[in-house]
């Protein structure tokens, strides 16, 4: 429903975002356009949206400037400053006006330059007074551009033409004419925007035209049965010469169903979609492309490019508009890929004066530290245990996955001692990354874990946390801490729990992070405090709490409100590019700007490292 009570086709989606996230970053990164000019910053008002059930949300100053009393009743708020802490429904009204410029990213702001135009004419007919070619007839037409064409727009050009009465349309990437579509077609301008994980590939289908994004949709890569890395899908190709090639195949298979899906769901031809852009790591991107990723996964770690060519979007599997183009993110080494990149643009790593860190999480983990004239970017390889691997207990965020812990150590009666929340709402049957995450921070939290990261011995335990004791237990010679017992009876292996080895999985990997960005403070010589702010991004940055995250020290000790779930920034920048020639050109400078810092041979990384273990 419009802020006027007019009725509009209710269009139903159920997202799932972190908690925190505003609602206008959580529709925005679903493909849910709200008005706005302003990017998220609370300035320009115009991101009405009203909270329909979820309970009460807080009125601000800028709530009361811009709704009447009976509005606020009823639940109207600025979108951008509503913080989805719990379930909300929100009814999001259809944007009242066309954009020149979409919100993508953290509050990005993107004048709309796509590389994709389409320009509808009406040439006159030749004559033998007129006897322009065709061409010439076309492009004296559109005088603003200096256009080339292809032979498969010459093969057609003729043809259309007469059967359009010389009324067409001019498809147009960068200044390539790239087909004519008899009669006017302007208002199809699609483009797919892929993130593509190595884990999960996310495809967004875009009106570039006013940069709605009109259907997003993931899946798992289908690359998976290779293995779970990027390092065991190099040595698949090390160790057996089809290996790439099935991989490229894999990887045009989950584009290509992306796609199939974005363009069902959005009820828009593929044939209309005319560019991809295509965010993924140097791993990914050389999979997708073919390239022999071997030389990336032994050192020196050198990439066969750092700025991958442009291609047919058929070169890599995509079935769309016969001379759609595929735009693949440059990288900035063979670690900090093509989606760290697209990552930087749409937070804005290089355009804010601020002092910021942005931290992608997962088993290689990428950090990126700006003081607002300098920008350092490192990687550091943090294992899989926040992906649930080499965890006893651990899964992937699915159904079942505890994600959300909180304990009590002076729970008294019925009163939980342990609190869980799970995916899905269903019995836990395991442990994903937050929720590792959460149980090691909640245990160091209430004592039950020393600063070393060893479980305190029994009898500790019990003085300190009385209601916790319990959950302790052995299985075999390791010592765990039940996090879930199915039934009263269950024995501890059949339990869902937290293992020694786990926590000294966990202390590895966290580490291995606040290493890298400690020595990339230092670097600039920084501390802790002077970050501004702390961008935790990635599937699965993104559902990190906080608080957890710097209890355990995998971010710096600052204020929880300085760090800030970024989402999926990779798919963000990667639609920017799609939007914007201008933020294209942007990625590409980002290859001068920052400084890629090799850590493994700094003299001080042991020392620095051993340090960072401890809680
Ligand atoms: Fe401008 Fe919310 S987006 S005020």
């Amino acid at each position: 429903r419009a802020e006027d009570g007019t009725a509009v086709p209710p269009s139903q989606r159920g997202v799932r975002v972190p908690p925190g996230v505003t609602v206008f970053d959580a529709a925005s990164w679903n493909g849910i356009a709200i008005d706005s000019t302003c990017g998220g910053h609370g300035t320009c008002h115009k991101c009405k949206v009203q909270v329909t059930s979820g309970g009460e949300v807080p009125v601000t100053r800028h709530d009361v400037r811009t709704f009447t009393p009976a509005q606020l009743e009823d639940g109207w708020r600025l979108g951008c400053l509503v913080h989805a802490t719990r379930d909300l429904a929100v009814e999001v009204p259809p944007l009242t006006t066309r954009p020149k410029a979409a919100t993508v990213g953290i509050g990005r702001q993107v004048i709309l330059r796509p590389a994709l135009q389409k320009r509808y004419v009406e040439l006159d007919e030749a004559t033998l007074a007129d006897q322009r070619t065709d061409l010439v007839r076309l492009t004296d037409a559109i005088e603003d551009l200096e256009l080339t064409a292809d032979l498969h727009v010459l093969r057609r050009l003729s043809t259309v033409l007469r059967e359009a009465d010389f009324k067409v349309t001019a498809v147009i990437l960068d200044e390539s004419l790239i087909d004519v579509e008899p009669g006017d077609t302007t208002a199809a301008r699609y483009a797919i925007a892929f993130d593509l994980g190595t884990t999960t590939v996310v495809g967004t289908l875009l009106d570039v035209g006013t940069g709605t994004p009109m259907a997003v949709t993931s899946m798992l890569n289908a690359q998976q049965p290779f293995g779970g890395d990027v390092i065991t899908r190099i040595s698949a190709t090390m160790m057996d010469d089809e290996a790439l090639g099935r991989l490229q195949q894999a990887a045009a298979s989950t584009l290509s169903s992306l796609a199939g899906q974005v363009c069902r769901e959005a009820g828009v031809d593929p044939a209309q979609v005319y560019e991809v852009a295509v965010a993924g790591n140097a791993t990914m991107t050389a999979l997708a492309l073919g390239i022999d990723p071997e030389p990336l996964g032994v050192a020196p770690f050198v990439m066969s490019s750092s700025q991958p060519p442009s291609v047919l979007a058929s070169e890599i599997g995509l079935t769309l508009h016969p001379r759609a183009r595929a735009y693949f993110f440059p990288a900035l080494g063979a670690y900090v890929g093509g989606d760290i990149v697209a990552g930087m643009l749409a937070t804005g790593m290089d355009r804010d004066k601020r002092t910021r860190l942005f931290i992608d999480v997962g088993t290689n983990c990428e950090i990126v530290l700006s003081d607002g004239e300098t920008i350092l970017s490192t990687a550091a390889p943090a294992g899989p245990a926040f992906e649930g691997g080499a965890i006893r207990c651990g899964m992937r965020a699915a159904d079942g996955a505890i994600e959300v812990i909180t304990v009590d150590p002076t729970a008294l009666g019925d009163d939980p001692a342990v609190t869980l929340g799970v995916i899905g709402d269903v019995e836990a049957k395991g442990l994903c990354g937050s929720g590792l995450v959460d149980a090691v921070a909640e245990l160091v939290r209430v004592g039950l874990l020393d600063a070393t990261g060893r479980l305190v011995p029994d009898e500790a335990a019990k003085e300190i946390a009385p209601a916790l004791a319990d959950r302790l237990a052995r299985i075999g010679e390791e010592r765990v801490f039940i996090l879930h017992r199915p039934t009263p009876e269950s024995d501890p292996a059949e339990c869902v729990y937290l293992s020694q080895r786990d926590v000294r999985e966990l202390q590895f990997a966290k580490a291995a992070i606040s290493t890298g960005w400690s020595l990339l403070l230092e670097q600039l010589g920084l501390e802790h405090r002077d970050v501004q702010q702390v961008l935790l991004a990635g599937s699965f940055g993104s559902y990190l709490s906080p608080a957890s995250a710097v209890r355990i020290g995998l971010v710096p000790q600052l204020p929880v409100l300085r760090i800030v779930a970024a989402g999926n920034v990779a798919g963000e920048g990667a639609k920017m590019a799609l939007l914007s020639v201008r933020e294209r050109a942007g990625a590409l400078a980002l290859l001068e700007e920052v400084t890629y810092v090799e850590l493994s041979d700094r003299p001080d990384f042991n020392d620095a490292f051993v340090e960072q273990l401890s809680f």
